[in-house]
């Protein structure tokens, strides 16, 4: 028995002399994400969308273990900014990634030039995020990019008088702004707008105003998740609907993940996105399967999980590219202009930006013959960017 372990650890002693000892260490992912508080499902989907992509592709690249090190911000953005610190000085990451929400990025975006560390954005889609530092590149969306397309789309199909309601903060006023913008050029009208609060809002007297100023139809952005599912309920109950008012939005709203705690409610709103799980592709089945087999639950992967495993995708083309001896500098190198092939179509990293160039699709809530609701895309918009840089 003795003899077997001798054997084993001078073979180790081998291996050890063989290669770099960069290459021995395992290539760590410090993930900054939502687990607990009213965001936790971001957290959640985030960290089960980087398990599925490392099923699926193996946990070694470049001769490196892969190493996920999860960090809760508890959704606060100085908890954030401690925890990515704690990654960057003590656990000695390679890579920051995750990040669900723009104020936990903002937070972070100083220590990532400080550090030189390559930070991967996975969701928060405030367009200012990339400005803040050289070392960031974002593979999501920004509201702005997913906004511009569906005030065109609502203008072409004969909307002209709207109303808009977005969460006070930087996506809202992304998302606020460029409808505004696109909406009015080609003469549409906003005929009231309203910005709710960030954290636990009452959704009932801004519906009744929304009501009472009678416009074809409102605009919401809402962050994914509860937020969405409390104002959809509020929609139906009001009977904005019934009052001939459409509810158009950006794909937050009718995420893929909470979608069926809306009961009929959404049934055929239009929103815009860069991703359904009903997108059609032989991507998107590896990826839904894999989540399935992580996630060990039946709730179902959204754009954020997308998001995890496409920014794993990036870390490991870095990592392959670089030989496994990972620079921040010259792994930026290598995500400006990098191609994903993501489960929701083709990315580009624009390497003026570092943000993602990418289709985003017209989507109509549907529920498909196997009872379920789905975000069912209709028409698209392909090769957009953010429009506000
Ligand atoms: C953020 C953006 C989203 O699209 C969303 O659903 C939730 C949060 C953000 O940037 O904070």
């Amino acid at each position: 028995m003795f003899k077997r372990l001798v054997e084993i650890l001078a073979v180790s002693a081998a291996c050890v002399a063989a290669f770099p000892a960069a290459a021995q260490e395992p290539l760590k992912i410090g993930m900054v994400l939502e687990m607990s508080g009213g965001f936790a499902d971001f957290g959640m989907q985030m960290m089960n969308g980087a398990r599925a992509y490392m099923k699926v592709h193996g946990d070694t690249v470049a001769g490196r273990k892969v190493q996920l090190i999860v960090k809760d911000t508890t959704g606060v953005p100085d908890v954030a900014k401690r925890v990515a610190q704690e990654l960057v000085t003590n656990d000695k990451v390679d890579f920051l990634a995750g990040f669900g929400l723009t104020p936990s990025a903002l937070a972070v975006a100083s220590l990532a030039t400080e550090a030189k560390k390559p930070m991967i954005v996975m969701n928060a889609a405030t367009s200012i995020i990339t400005t803040r530092s050289p070392y960031i590149a974002r593979v999501s969306f920004t509201l702005p990019q997913v906004t511009a397309p569906l005030a065109t789309w609502a203008l072409r199909n004969g909307i002209t008088r709207a109303y808009t309601l977005v969460a006070d903060y930087g996506p809202g006023i992304d998302a606020e702004t460029q409808f505004k913008k696109t909406f009015t050029a080609s003469g549409g009208q906003i005929v009231g707008d309203v910005r709710t609060p960030m954290r636990n809002p009452e959704f009932a007297p801004f519906l009744q105003r929304i009501k009472d100023a009678r416009p074809q139809a409102v605009f919401v952005f809402l962050p994914a998740g509860e937020q969405a599912v409390g104002f959809m309920k509020g929609f139906a109950e009001r009977e904005l609907d019934k009052a001939g008012i459409k509810l158009i939005a950006t794909g937050d709203v009718t995420e893929d993940g909470v979608i069926e705690a809306m009961g009929d409610a959404p049934l055929g709103v239009v929103t815009t996105q860069h991703y359904s799980v009903a997108h059609d592709s032989a991507q998107n089945r590896i990826f839904l399967k894999a989540y399935a087999e992580v996630s060990g639950s039946s709730q179902r992967a959204n754009f954020m999980a997308v998001g995890a495993w496409d920014g794993m995708a990036a870390i490991y083309e870095v990592a392959r590219r670089l030989n496994g001896a990972i620079d921040g500098d010259k792994a930026m190198e290598i995500l400006k202009g990098m191609k994903i092939d993501s489960p929701r179509g083709p990315v580009t990293i624009d390497p003026a930006t570092r943000d993602p160039i990418e289709t985003i699709y017209v989507r109509r809530v549907e529920r498909l013959k196997d009872g379920k609701l789905y975000n069912v895309e209709f028409d698209q918009f392909t090769n957009v960017k953010d429009p506000t840089r």
